[in-house]
């Protein structure tokens, strides 16, 4: 039997998606949810480890998000002939749902893109073959229905599939297979249509049961990510994953990448037993000798065919948030079994997804498609989307909701940032903050404007310099007069203002310096950035409290005033949101406390 095929429905009710896929499981005689459960029960039961391991493993992500609870509105059914066993996932066609498609076509391995025959084909058919063609779909039926309403004429079936073919070869996609079918006659797709003796092609079902969709092609280099190190005693040690290419069998020399350590395959264990060689979409356990470092996120390649790592790369995504994309902001990004930090550091261009054209963009939103440069806080093994799509697609997840924000593709690596190197110095910041005879760190104060955060920090440093401390203060107002001049108050703009602090604060502190940073910084994800830059020790994220009532009232520059008027636009607390910190270390709440109060917690808790 050929391996079960995954494909992917696109279209919308009123091209008789419904009506089609109904029919097709109707005459199989399946009843899809029990054949569904059975499909999940089973990838429980087969996969590696943990949750629907089964699915490729860009799935894997979102299918977490679907825990999570995030709607992302796909039916995965599963049903089967006695050729072949099938999973079609049935995204809606409408066009806010791309995000929807792009799940789906994630794991298909084609995709059957409808059409009416008396509308031929339409900006939303280009948009679904777009999408799928980004999400690795290679192979593609066109099924052209409503025959029966237009009495199976056969040039306009064929006017429909040459115009077809040509927007499918702008996309790239080299193969379409087009079927004149009725959905509501069930006229060639499980049987052939006896209206249309000129068609002389396979019905639909029969060549979902048929086409080689040329996967596991054996001769691919071998590529395996590791999930999961299997340590139940101390004399096993397994390395659990899906192979995501080529083969495998006892005796192969391979290496870990990154490392790039070499190593010999001992053995292959599955949980039937052991088997003498393994091959794409396997799940299995190698062993290894000798006993090499590996962790969760490696990758075991073939010794002659190593991977590449790099921190920087052309990709494209299409964005899932209900927050636009905002450059420069911390994401977490997952890439096979590597999760890691990233951020995205320019919007080349938002792509149209009916037409192919390329938009100047700032900024991306829900369902929007988009070619971006990504940055990774360290190198990860990767492969370009097009060569492996188990090692080039990737998820970002917001850092502070956990939700899926983007799923993408690597297109390939910059190589830009690969060739700047860290440079070690003799002297390191111990030795400089030794000298000043300090520990250098960075005070980090946040809160609304007017909440009191230049007086405690002006008063503070004075406390601090008295005391015989080397310091410096980096305040909001008198930053955004040089270095940050070119950034306003947008979302955007404050992610990059905060950005930029954070890294000066660093190189001060790395100086060493008793660095106190005095910003609104309303958004948590960029404190978070800010402390991750600093060992746990050196960063203190102090909470300068004071409701918006009590600083409008304050309101030493005017500012409140104007903004209520409407004068001034984004103002933070009015209408641009400040996030209070979750837990931050210290809280000065300045409705209550004088500021030498304040400036004392902070001595206090600073020893
Ligand atoms: S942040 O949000 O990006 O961290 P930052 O601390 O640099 O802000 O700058 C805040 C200061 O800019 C405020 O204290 C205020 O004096 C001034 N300001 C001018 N316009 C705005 C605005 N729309 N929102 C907040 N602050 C503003």
């Amino acid at each position: 039997m050929p391996p079960t095929l995954r494909f992917v429905l696109c279209g919308s009710v009123d091209d008789g998606k419904s009506t089609l896929i109904g029919r097709i499981l109707y005459d199989c005689r399946q009843v899809f949810t029990d054949q569904m459960a059975r499909v999940v029960e089973d990838s429980r039961r087969y996969g590696t480890q943990g949750d629907a391991t089964d699915l490729a493993l860009l799935m894997d992500g979102l299918q977490d998000e679907r825990e999570q609870g995030i709607t992302i509105d796909v039916a995965y059914r599963g049903f089967e002939t006695p050729r072949r066993r099938f999973i079609v996932a049935d995204a809606p066609g409408h066009e806010q749902y791309t995000r929807n498609m792009a799940t789906g076509a994630s794991t298909a391995d084609l995709a059957v893109v409808m059409t009416d025959v008396r509308k031929g084909v339409l900006p939303q058919t280009a948009r679904h073959t777009r999408i799928a063609a980004m999400f690795g779909v290679r192979h593609v039926v066109l099924a052209v229905n409503k025959m029966d309403l237009a009495g199976w004429d056969r040039d306009a079936f064929e006017e429909i599939a040459s115009a077809y073919r040509e927007v499918a070869a702008e996309i790239g996609v080299a193969e379409v297979t087009a079927i004149p079918v009725s959905a509501l006659t069930g006229g060639n797709l499980t049987r052939s249509s006896g209206e249309a003796p000129w068609y002389t092609g396979p019905t639909l079902l029969r060549h979902l049961e048929t086409v080689d969709v040329g996967r596991g092609a054996d001769d691919e280099p071998f590529r395996m990510p590791v999930q999961y190190v299997n340590r139940p005693n101390p004399d096993f040690r397994g390395y659990c994953g899906r192979i995501a290419a080529g083969r495998v069998a006892p005796g192969d020399h391979v290496r870990i990448s990154p490392a790039g350590t070499p190593a010999e395959v001992e053995s292959i264990v599955v949980w039937q037993g052991i088997r003498d060689s393994a091959g794409q979409g396997d799940s299995v356990t190698l062993t290894l000798k000798p006993d090499v470092d590996v962790s969760r996120g490696d990758v075991i390649v073939a010794a002659d065919s190593p991977l590449e790592a790099a921190d920087q790369f052309q990709a494209r995504i299409v964005w899932m948030g209900d927050e636009p994309l905002t450059v420069g902001r911390p994401y977490r990004l997952k890439l096979h079994t590597q999760e890691v930090g990233a951020t995205v550091t320019r919007i080349r261009h938002r792509v149209d997804v009916s037409d192919g054209s390329l938009l100047a963009a700032s900024h991306l939103e829900l369902n929007d498609l988009g070619v971006i440069n990504l940055a990774t806080n360290r190198a990860v093994p990767f492969a370009p989307f097009d060569d492996s799509r188990g090692l080039g697609g990737f998820i970002l997840i917001d850092r502070a909701t956990n939700a899926t924000v983007g799923a993408g593709t690597i297109n390939f690596a910059l190589m830009r940032a690969a060739n700047v190197k860290w440079q070690d110095f003799d002297i390191t910041g111990e030795v400089r903050a030794d000298l000043k005879r300090q520990r250098a760190r960075c005070l980090w104060l946040t809160g609304l404007s007017a909440s009191g955060k230049s007086t405690v920090a002006n008063m503070l440093e004075r406390r601090l310099v008295i005391e015989g401390h080397h310091t410096y203060l980096l305040d909001g107002d008198n930053v955004r007069h040089g270095l940050n001049r070119d950034l306003g108050f947008t979302e955007a703009d404050r992610v990059e203002n905060i950005r930029r602090v954070a890294e000066v604060s660093r190189l001060m502190v790395d100086a060493g310096l008793i660095v106190i940073v005095s910003f609104i910084s309303p958004f948590q994800s960029e404190r978070d950035f800010a402390r991750g830059l600093f060992e746990p020790d050196d960063f203190m994220e102090i909470f300068v409290d004071a409701s918006v009532e009590a600083c409008a009232r304050r309101d030493p520059k005017g500012l409140y005033a104007r903004a209520m008027q409407g004068e001034i636009r984004n103002f933070t607390g009015v209408d641009s949101p400040y996030e209070r910190p979750e837990r931050p270390d210290l809280r000065l709440d300045t409705e209550k406390l004088s500021p030498e109060e304040c400036v004392e917690l902070v001595m206090r808790s600073f020893d």
